[in-house]
């Protein structure tokens, strides 16, 4: 069966990618160069150079697919144009939703985010709370409206399944959406020694390998139009810190930075790329969020999709052990040649029209 994933060169999506190719699926990676250092090279897969804002490229793309999981997104803490949060997670999303239902696709999971609920005060989240703040995060309140859309078009009858993944960790590259991949690579080079706050703030870090499994299983089994949280343990930064230690064989002496401190210093981070363009470390709306737990609850994932959760300490293992022995390492990335040549896409606005460049 042929499908389709976007952001086939993603975190997520690039294990998605190889976990169908390996089970047997003809894949069609979307990408937008094939010479991205992320594409897998696989038999049974397909580079597809394609935007989720074009729809002649999505449509190109979707030719002769059966299933479509729509993984890309801009995930990034920040952008230059914060319009392309909008742009990428909704008007993208839409396109996707539009496009598949008109080249026959029968079935789609399309990938939000345990950040749709964002912070929790008592228990662990389920499918069925409601959000209990405003959306100060521009990619959690795109991320929701994107589920917005799904639902309309799962009301016009097609078969979308959502799933929710939390925070993700796990054998993939350090991608700027993998912040606990950031946190870990920090931690063995020795430069990550900070814990915010007293260190007890919880979130719930999910395995990618599980997340990647959640999602085949949500396109087999899941039920149109429901979501499914794909979480793992909630888990302290004083937790986590010990984890990585133990696993890592690697005792840093870490620092407990208080909110405030970290508060002032995300407002400084704030006025600097305002004043300068620079990229922010940290921004205030993320050091806010520091005061809140995010506790997530995969009961219905586990029952429906039959969905399984690693143990924390051995999917951190895996994660450091690749982080330190990736360097380009991993089986699936592929190494430009010299002399080789590349396409990437040019969109021109004048016609509306998609090229192919060859570059060498
Ligand atoms: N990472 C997490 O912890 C986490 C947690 C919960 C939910 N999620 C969700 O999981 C999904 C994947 O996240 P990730 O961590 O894999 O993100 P990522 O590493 O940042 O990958 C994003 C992917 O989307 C692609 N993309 C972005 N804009 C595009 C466009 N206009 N057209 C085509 N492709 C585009 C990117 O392509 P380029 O490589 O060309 O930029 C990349 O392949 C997202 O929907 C995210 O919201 C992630």
């Amino acid at each position: 069966m042929k499908v389709l994933v976007t952001g086939a060169t993603g975190f997520i999506g690039r294990r998605l990618t190889l976990e169908l190719a390996t089970a047997g699926y003809d894949v069609k990676a979307l990408c937008r160069s094939t010479d991205h250092p992320y594409l897998i090279k696989h038999r049974n897969i397909e580079p597809v150079l394609g935007n989720i804002l074009y729809k002649q490229s999505l449509a190109r793309a979707m030719d002769g697919c059966a299933q479509v999981y729509h993984t890309a997104a801009m995930a990034k803490m920040w952008c230059r144009n914060p319009d392309e949060y909008h742009e990428t997670n909704v008007t993208g999303t839409r396109n996707v939703l539009e496009t598949a239902g008109k080249t026959g696709v029968e079935r789609m999971v399309y990938t939000s985010t345990c950040g749709v609920w964002g912070p929790t005060i008592k228990h662990p989240m389920t499918e069925h709370d409601p959000r209990i703040t405003g959306f100060p995060i521009a990619y959690e309140r795109t991320k929701y409206l994107a589920e917005l859309e799904v639902q309309n078009f799962v009301k016009q009858g097609m078969q979308v399944v959502t799933v929710n993944p939390s925070r993700v960790y796990g054998e993939g590259p350090v991608t700027d959406s993998n912040t606990v991949g950031k946190m870990v690579s920090g931690y063995l080079k020795g430069k990550w020694r900070i814990i915010p706050g007293n260190g007890r703030q919880i979130a719930n870090y999910a395995f990618l390998n599980d997340v990647v499994a959640g999602h085949i299983a949500a396109m087999n089994k899941g039920i149109t139009g429901e979501r499914y949280i794909l979480g793992g343990h909630d888990i302290s930064f004083n937790d986590f810190f010990t984890t990585l230690q133990d696993v890592s064989g690697k005792q840093l002496g870490m620092i407990k930075v208080p909110l405030n401190i970290i508060e002032l210093y995300s407002r400084m981070e704030w006025l600097k790329t305002r004043l300068t363009g620079l990229s922010p470390v940290f921004l205030p709306e993320f050091a806010e969020r520091l005061k809140y737990d995010q506790k997530y609850c995969s009961n219905k994932a586990e029952t429906h999709l039959n969905y399984n959760i690693t143990p924390f300490a051995e999917g951190l293992r895996k994660t450091v052990e690749y982080i330190r022995g990736s360097k380009n390492k991993d089986y699936g990335i592929k190494e430009k040649k010299p002399g080789e040549s590349f396409n990437i896409l040019h969109h021109n606005s004048e016609n509306n029209q998609i090229n192919l460049i060859c570059h060498h």
